[in-house]
Order: structure tokens, then C-alpha cells, then sequence
């Protein structure tokens, strides 16, 4: 083999997404995986869809997709480390090559982020570094940006931190409210994570 040989794909390599609410980034990653052949080009299926929410829309949605799906609620669980033990079974059930944070609303615990780093995505919802956590929409426009966005990005222990893997970004426009805002970022948000997620999953490291 040469330096400039593929990496063989021999196993299928599976992706497992966690949700906790509507699942749009869910449905748009499902939907490119679909569309783009990602299993016959890459190898790749999603194998689990996970929420923390048993009345997480997204859910529903994914089983509508027949995919796998699974709940693991906080409350049944002592400690969030106990909760986070919890998921990682149920997460390392599949052997993801790749574990996919799709609108899951949790801090993650230091063990949890370690045990899957370098092969856990997020996506959230502004430009960071710039607000990082809660509100962003709201903040970007009581802080006059004129452009706002999404990033995806590699997790890391620090909340919403760690390297950048895409970007995408919309104006702010005079009118706009958080909500106005926040739907014209989701918009870019189910193309720019599919899009990010595919071009992770085609670096050889991946393989
Ligand atoms: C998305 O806007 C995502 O960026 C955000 O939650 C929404 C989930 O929507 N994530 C975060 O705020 C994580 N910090 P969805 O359930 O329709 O994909």
C-alpha cells in the first residue's frame, strides 16, 4: 500500500446520533446520508438515534424513518455521571465510528467527552467562539451583530468549544427576532452538518 492508496472499507462504519428535541439536524443528516449514498460511497449507516426525551419529537420522526431509537431518561439515574454511563452503553452498543450531537441538550461529564474524543460532532447554533450556551440568537441581537450562524465543531471538554469543522453563516437583518433569526440559521444548519459530517467521515483518520 501507498502512501496515496483509499484506506479499505471493509466494516460498515456506523453513526450515532443523540437528540432531545424536534430532530431537524436528525432528519437533514438521515436525508443526506440517503440521498448521497454515504453507505454504497462511504460505508456509513445510522445506526441509533438516542434521546434523553421520550417526548422528544425527533424520536417519533426517526422511527417513522425506521431507524433504531432508543430513550435513556435522566430521572431513572442517581448522578449525571451515572446517566452519561448509562448512555455510552447504550451508545457503544453500535461501535460508532462517529457520535453525532444533534440538538442534545445536556453537559456532557469530562468522562463521557473523553471516552468518544475525536469522533464526537455538535452543532451549535452561532459563530462561536462567540456565545457559547444558551440564547444565542437573542444575545446576537441585543450585541448588534450584523451576521450570525452555526458552528460545527469537534467536542471537547469546555462546553461548546473544541476545533472547528464548518461554519455557516446569515445576516442579521433590522427586523429580525429571535425566533426569525433562529429559523433562518436552522435552515443553513441542515445543510452545513450533513456536509461537515461527510467531510469527517471521508478523511482517512476516520476509516
Ligand atoms: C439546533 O438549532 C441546534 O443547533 C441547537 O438546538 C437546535 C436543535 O434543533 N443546539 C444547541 O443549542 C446545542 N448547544 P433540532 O432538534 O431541530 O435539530
Amino acid at each position: 500500500m501507498t502512501a496515496f492508496d483509499p484506506p479499505t472499507r471493509s466494516a460498515t462504519r456506523n453513526i450515532v446520533i443523540l437528540i432531545s428535541g424536534a430532530g431537524s439536524n436528525m432528519q437533514a443528516i438521515v436525508d443526506a446520508a440517503e440521498r448521497e449514498g454515504w453507505h454504497q460511497r462511504l460505508g456509513v449507516r445510522v445506526a441509533a438515534v438516542i434521546s434523553n426525551k421520550a417526548q422528544a419529537p425527533g424520536i417519533e420522526q426517526a422511527q417513522r424513518a425506521g431507524l433504531h431509537t432508543e430513550v435513556i431518561e435522566p430521572p431513572q439515574f442517581q448522578s449525571r455521571e451515572a446517566f452519561d454511563a448509562a448512555l455510552m452503553r447504550g451508545i457503544d452498543r453500535h461501535a460508532p465510528a462517529l457520535v453525532v450531537l444533534a440538538g442534545f441538550m445536556r453537559i456532557l461529564t469530562p468522562g463521557f467527552v473523553r471516552h468518544y474524543q475525536g469522533r464526537l460532532v455538535n452543532i451549535h447554533p452561532s459563530l462561536l467562539p462567540a456565545f457559547a450556551g444558551l440564547h444565542t440568537h437573542r444575545r446576537a441581537i441585543e450585541a448588534g451583530c450584523r451576521v450570525a450562524g452555526a458552528t460545527v465543531h469537534l467536542v471537547t471538554a469546555e462546553l461548546d468549544h473544541g476545533p472547528i469543522l464548518a461554519q455557516a453563516v446569515v445576516p442579521v437583518l433590522p427586523e429580525d427576532t429571535e425566533h426569525s433569526l433562529a429559523a433562518r440559521v436552522l435552515t443553513q444548519e441542515h445543510l452545513v452538518y450533513p456536509q461537515a459530517i461527510r467531510g469527517w467521515l471521508e478523511r482517512p483518520h476516520s476509516f
